[in-house]
């Protein structure tokens, strides 16, 4: 598979707190990639650098085989990169069907009436919310929010697509139905790294696993060496302590 997103080095700084500290991957076309790593690892922030939303400190990103390392954000969108937010952020007033026009709207300023409309009842039927189309925002329950969230984003029919924790707050039942939704996305040709924290979800779901901890990048690998390393468990867990010497 070829490579589609190269990032080289990469490292964040606010003042004295390294958010990324010389990060190096590679995402090949077609996978989904698990990113995971405690809380304050660096996850979200390496995706808002990814999109554009913000520059890195020092490093390189190449994105079919192009600099894209210090891109707008609108740039990022138009060339196939698009994130959810780990708080998903619709336009509340606006019904879903609009949130999802906008996405669709977006730098397609030729395209007509009729596309339009049928290019949002795909996007809506196929993240499940097709029903709520004419609703407001603010009248979604959690669940149906992030499903718009990835509605937004792929309305903007993204080649990559960085998901941050779509299933957080869900039940298990919901949390499988993502999971099937992003199977579908990845089946359908978008490339995904999805930042998760239920290891459980990543295992059924990645092919492959990217690990943060303090903005390094602690390990690589299939998901299930990944969820046997030593400090992976660490990591997560903890040091086991040690037993009191006799
Ligand atoms: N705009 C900012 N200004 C200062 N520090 C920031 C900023 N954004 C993030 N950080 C810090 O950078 C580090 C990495 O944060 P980030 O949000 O990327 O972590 P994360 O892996 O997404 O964590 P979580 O699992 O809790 O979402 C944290 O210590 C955080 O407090
Ligand atoms: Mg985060």
């Amino acid at each position: 598979m070829a490579t589609l997103l190269t990032i080289e080095e990469l490292s964040k700084r606010f003042s004295g707190l390294a958010a990324l500290d010389h990060i190096s991957f590679e995402i090949r076309e077609g996978e989904i990639v698990g990113l995971i790593g405690p809380n304050g690892a660096g996850k979200t922030t390496l995706f808002s650098i990814i999109a554009g939303s913000q520059p890195p400190t020092s490093g390189k990103i190449v994105f079919e085989g192009r600099d894209f390392t210090r891109v707008k954000p609108y740039r990022a969108v138009h060339a196939g990169i698009a994130r959810t937010h780990q708080i998903p952020q619709p336009f509340l007033s606006m019904t879903v069907r609009e949130n999802v026009e906008v996405g669709l709207r977006f730098g397609r300023a030729r395209e007509g009436a009729q596309e339009l409309i049928k290019g949002v009842m795909q996007v809506l039927e196929l993240v499940g919310i097709a029903p709520l189309a004419e609703l407001p925002a603010a009248a979604l329950s959690v669940g149906d929010l992030k499903r718009l969230e990835l509605a937004r984003t792929l309305a903007t029919r993204p080649r990559l697509l960085l998901c941050d924790e779509v299933c957080a707050g869900l039940t298990e039942c919901e949390m499988q139905s993502i999971l099937g939704l992003l199977r579908r996305i990845q089946a359908l040709g978008t490339t995904i790294i999805y930042v998760e924290h239920n290891l459980r979800a990543i295992l059924s779901t990645c092919h492959h696993v990217i690990v943060l901890n303090f903005g390094k990048k602690l390990a690589e690998g299939p998901p299930e060496k990944m969820q046997n390393d030593p400090a992976v468990i660490e990591a997560y867990i903890g040091k086991k302590a040690e037993a009191p010497r006799p």
